[in-house]
């Protein structure tokens, strides 16, 4: 596990888009498990920008999604799949055919899950996992108490997830109580993972993240145990964590 800490926002973006472009330049091909959240939007406006002027060509990609609410229609203004085509896929014009949803609105959403599972598993699984830090401590919707071995599923957000979504739909929307995530198995066996991770409201869980105990109470915290992994915060959410500035910590 590696932290990289940047002075801002945008130098988080860009250290996370230096990396992300240089694991497609290797495997132009790769799945790409797309976390949406406010984080990584520079990382993928980078990303566009750095395509549009020819350095790189996420065409060949393909883009899977990691969570949504239940329920909730690729059309709905809520839906983390809209969220996800317009901030990731269209700009990087990656073809419809290469993009995984998670079929939320499925008469039988475990089946679903289970179908998603099979599907990420069948075509070799995810090579680079982007993704952001709950305030909670959750990645994807595998809210905490979340086991590492916890199979991609329908989930009851907690009260913390319920307002971080408020935030994105505005007060008075009527937030979904119920999520689909990826399971912690899954993002797990990523190839690479980058975590991206802003703001002095992050600093506390982003520092328990990595010092605390690895937990089914802090699921991030299972990162620690996995291969190839980059959390890459700013300097607010690094805090003290910001001494140990390029500092590579052992898995723990
Ligand atoms: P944020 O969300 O990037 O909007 O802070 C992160 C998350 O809840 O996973």
């Amino acid at each position: 596990m590696r932290l990289i800490v940047a002075d801002d926002y945008d130098g988080m973006s860009k250290l996370a888009a230096d990396i992300v472009i240089a694991a497609v330049q290797e495997r132009p091909a790769s799945s790409i498990l797309v976390a949406t959240g406010n984080t990584p939007m520079g990382l993928y406006d980078l990303l566009a920008t750095r395509q549009a002027s020819g350095e790189c060509d996420f065409s060949g990609v393909r883009a899977v999604q990691l969570d949504e609410y239940l329920g909730i229609g690729p059309e709905d203004p809520r839906s983390l799949f809209g969220w996800m085509r317009r901030s990731f896929v269209v700009p990087l014009a990656i073809p419809d055919a290469q993009v995984m949803r998670l079929r939320s609105d499925a008469a039988d959403p475990d089946a679903a899950c289970q179908e998603f599972a099979e599907a990420i598993r069948e075509t070799g699984g995810i090579d680079i996992a982007i993704l952001g830090l709950g305030p909670n401590g959750h990645l994807g919707f595998n809210e905490p108490p979340s086991a590492a071995d916890a199979h991609t599923r329908v989930i009851t957000l907690t009260p913390e997830s319920a307002a971080s979504s408020a935030s994105y739909w505005g007060a008075g929307e009527d937030v979904p109580q119920q999520a689909m995530t990826v399971g912690m198995d899954i993002l797990l066996e990523a190839r690479l993972t980058i975590v991206v991770i802003s703001g002095e409201h992050k600093r506390h869980i982003l520092q328990q993240t990595l010092e605390g105990p690895v937990s089914s109470d802090l699921p991030a915290s299972w990162l620690r145990t996995a291969e190839n992994v980059v959390f890459i915060a700013d300097r607010a959410a690094a805090g003290e964590l910001a001494l140990a500035e390029d500092a590579t910590t052992q898995a723990g």
